[in-house]
Parts: C-alpha cells; sequence; structure tokens
C-alpha cells in the first residue's frame, strides 16, 4: 500500500530500508504539542477567511483537542510509516473526523509547518534555558555575597598571581552567564516570525491572514520572504551558538570545581548530593556531576557543527538533509536543561575550606606585586625598577623557603636599604585584596555591592 498522505503517483510502496532512512517521528513526536497548536491556529484562520467551513474547522479543532490528550495520555499510536509528527496527527485526525481532516492542509506544507513547529520548540525552550541560568545566577551571587570577603588564590597560568576572593571569583561567572543569557534573549527575538503560509516555497494562492496566524501563536510578524522561510535553520544556529558558548562557561566552572575539590587542592568540597562514590576504592568522592557538566559541553559543541555542516551546501529551498536538524538542537538542549540546575546545585551546596583557600592565597608569593606597588608608592621607584628589586626578594624568600611575609626585614633591605618594617602592611593577603578597590576589583566592599547589586536586579 503507497503512503495515503502523497501516495497518488506511486503504485508500490516504499522499501522497507526506505522507510526507516526516511521516518522521523521516532525524535520529532517531541513537536506535537506545537505541532497542534500551529494546526490550531492554521484552521482557525482558515475558518476566519472562508476558505474551509466553520463547521469543518470546529470538528477539526476538536479532534485536534482529542489527539493532544491522546498524546500527553500516552495512548497515541505513532506509526513509522506515517514518517513524522505531521502526517502522524492529521492521520489520525482523519480516524476521529473524517474527511473533513483533509482540508486542514489546505494552504499549508509540511515544509513551513516543520519550520514553524521546530521554531516554537526552540523558542520555548530558550524560555526554559533562561529561567534556569536566571537561578543559576541568584545561586551563584548569594554565594559570593556570603564569601565577599573569604580570601583565595587568583590564578594566570594556573600559578598563583593575585589574591582574590571566592565571592568575585563566583561573580565572573555571574558576569558570563549575563552575556549568554543576551545571546539567548537576541537569538529568540530574531527567530520570533512566524513562517507558517510560506507553504511549499512559494506562498500559496489562497487569501490566507499569516499576520492573524502569527499573532495568534505570539510570533513578532510573519517571516517575509517564503523561500526564506522554508530553506532557514539559522534561528536553530543561533540557539546552538549561544548554548555551545553557555556549555563552555559551564565547563570551565565545572573544571575548576573538580580542581577545588581534590585533596590536593582541598579548596571546597561538594555535598554527598553531587558526588558520587568508587565501588572498589572506599575513600573517593568523585565531582562526576561537574565532570559530566564538562563533558556535555563537547556534545553541544559538537552539535553546533554537526547543524552548520549539514546546512551549508544546500541550495534553496527545502531539501531533506534539513530533516537532520532536530536531533542535535534537542541534545544541545536538553544537555544545558541538565547541566544550568546541575551547577546550581552544586554552588549551593558548595561548602568552601575558608582556612585552606587563605593559606593558599598566601603561598606563592602572591603578595609580589602589593610589594612592587609599596616601592613604587613609598619610594617612588619606577614601577620597572620596583618589580626588578621585588623579583630579588621574592628570590631570597623563595631560597631560604619561607613566604615574603615572614622573610626579615634585613633580607629585605639587604636588596633595597629604604624598605622599612611599613612594607609588611601590604604583605598579607587580606591586605592585598582589600586594597584592589579599582572599579571592578576584588576588594570585598565592590563584591558585596556587586552581588547586592545583582540580586536585586534578579529578583
Ligand atoms: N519530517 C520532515 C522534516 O523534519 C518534515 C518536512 C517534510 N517535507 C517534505 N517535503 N518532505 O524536515
Amino acid at each position: 500500500m503507497s503512503n495515503a498522505m502523497w501516495g497518488g503517483r506511486f503504485t508500490s510502496s516504499p522499501d522497507s530500508i526506505m522507510e526507516e532512512i526516511n521516518a522521523s517521528i521516532g525524535f520529532d513526536q517531541r513537536l506535537a504539542a506545537q505541532d497542534i497548536a500551529g494546526s490550531k491556529a492554521h484552521a482557525a484562520m482558515l475558518a476566519q477567511r472562508g476558505i474551509v467551513s466553520a463547521a469543518d474547522v470546529a470538528a477539526i479543532q476538536a479532534g485536534l483537542d482529542r489527539i493532544a490528550g491522546e498524546i500527553e495520555a500516552g495512548t497515541f499510536t505513532f506509526s513509522r510509516a506515517l514518517e513524522d509528527i505531521h502526517m502522524n496527527v492529521e492521520s489520525r485526525l482523519a480516524e476521529i473526523i473524517g474527511d473533513a481532516a483533509g482540508r486542514l492542509h489546505t494552504a499549508r506544507s509540511r515544509n513551513d509547518q516543520v519550520a514553524l513547529d521546530f521554531r516554537l520548540w526552540v523558542r520555548d525552550t530558550l524560555d526554559a534555558v533562561d529561567a534556569a541560568l536566571h537561578d543559576l545566577q541568584l545561586a551563584l551571587s548569594e554565594k559570593a555575597l556570603a564569601h565577599a570577603d573569604s580570601v583565595m588564590p587568583g590564578f594566570t597560568h594556573l600559578q598563583s598571581a593575585q589574591p582574590v576572593t571566592l565571592g568575585h571569583h563566583l561573580m565572573a561567572y555571574v558576569e558570563m552567564i549575563a552575556r549568554d543569557r543576551g545571546r539567548f534573549s537576541d537569538a529568540r527575538r530574531r527567530m520570533n516570525e512566524s513562517p507558517l503560509g510560506a507553504a511549499a516555497l512559494a506562498g500559496t494562492s489562497y487569501p490566507i491572514d499569516r499576520h492573524a496566524v502569527a499573532q495568534a501563536l505570539g510570533f513578532d510578524r510573519p517571516t517575509a520572504n517564503s523561500l526564506d522561510s522554508v530553506s532557514d535553520r539559522d534561528f536553530a544556529l543561533e540557539a546552538l551558538s549561544a548554548a555551545a558558548i553557555c556549555a563552555v562557561h559551564l565547563s570551565r566552572f565545572a573544571e575548576e570545581i573538580v580542581l577545588w575539590a581534590t585533596p590536593q587542592f582541598g579548596f571546597a568540597s561538594l555535598s554527598d548530593r553531587f558526588s558520587t562514590g568508587s565501588s572498589i576504592m572506599p575513600q573517593k568522592r568523585n565531582p562526576d556531576a561537574a565532570e559530566l557538566v564538562r563533558g556535555k559541553s563537547g556534545r553541544v559543541i559538537g552539535d553546533l557543527i554537526g547543524l552548520l555542516v549539514v546546512m551549508k551546501g544546500l541550495p534553496l529551498a527545502y531539501s531533506k538533509d534539513m530533516q537532520e536538524d532536530k536531533e542535535g538542537t534537542f541534545d544541545a538542549l536538553d544537555a544545558l536543561a541538565l547541566t544550568i540546575p546541575a551547577m546550581a546545585g552544586m554552588v549551593r551546596d558548595l561548602s568552601p575550606d575558608l582556612e585552606r583557600m587563605k593559606a593558599a592565597a598566601g603561598s606563592g608569593f602572591s603578595t609580589a606585586t602589593d610589594l612592587a606597588d609599596w616601592l613604587v608608592q613609598k619610594l617612588d621607584m619606577p614601577f620597572r625598577q620596583a618589580h626588578h628589586v621585588t623579583g630579588r626578594i621574592v628570590a631570597l624568600a623563595a631560597e631560604a623557603g619561607t613566604t615574603l611575609e615572614a622573610l626579615p626585614l634585613a633580607a629585605m633591605q639587604g636588596v633595597e636599604p629604604r624598605i622599612t618594617a611599613a612594607v609588611f602592611d601590604v604583605l598579607g593577603a587580606d591586605r592585598s585584596v582589600a586594597s584592589r578597590t579599582s572599579f571592578g576589583g576584588t576588594a570585598p566592599a565592590n563584591v558585596r555591592a556587586q552581588a547586592e547589586a545583582w540580586l536585586a536586579k534578579l529578583g
């Protein structure tokens, strides 16, 4: 038996491998709610414009509602022979309401239908991503406020650089996530145009009202060009680009959590809720959630590249290659749906070891810059010379196996006789951090103000 939806010019049914390669129902059934919403808006417009009778449209609407209920209840049987969600729904509609079902597809093609359904899905999902990122920013800002003056080492090249505060470090991610949210919301704004009514590629001769359908589905306007409407997937590519950048941010933080939680760093421990044990080594507390956040970023990046490559050689308008747009997009946004709340949970439960962080902050000669700045400010030394003098003092301390703070004044004076005991004021990590009062710097008062401003903004 040939396909009931398009089989008019066919005499035999597809090869089983053809059916298998062609079918998207295994994954596009996730578009069911969007497909039904789109069909209902389309049908309402068809009635309004007198293209289909009010009675037929009423039957169509009731049938679609019933199908939505069946899908929600899990009683709907999806058929691979019916290829995709669009034809599964329409075929079931025919079973329920009979011939009137055949009028729903007037002035529509699966090409604009799938472009619509997928856009609606991405749009709905970006709204959920935004809410999750908002919550992660809250978790970070709350923790940052609690640790506005908890001193820890700041690194460059993963070598001790200058002391910072844990609050400052966490607020760095609040800023990154703010930009991620901005990228998602830019993408959402650009994608919020309805492709429905582009039909197969050229538009339609029926007197449809694309503006009314666009409005009913919460779009700002209909898309302007019918070929573009059914051909482009840049709305998904933009969402994936923003997702990939966001995933990279989460991955970098996850990597830091993995490091901090090692016994060797010992800066923080994860709660039992976000750790796992080993089946052989009883002492282990593994940061699996953080590792998976880091690992899933690889998939998200791959999903972006995958769709870019699918699209790059396609002539206008629709080609079946474009059916490959969905799984990667689902995969990437599913990954974010797990990784963002996992990060928020880890942040809320993270217990920093303040003693250890503070001790580490003072090691590695991390206040050498403060010493150089003291030479500049108190002795009016040019910074380059101060840098050199400090380097020699650091070398002495390293040789003596001690810290800058513990190095005797006489040793420092051996390098620069004008140094006085007042220098010790700036050699502690706490003092160093407190002195970084420049705009955006790590001084606890700055960090507290930043965290409070964010908390007020986040509500
Ligand atoms: N399942 C298809 C997809 O996901 C729907 C569009 C099919 N259009 C067509 N002309 N075969 O892209």
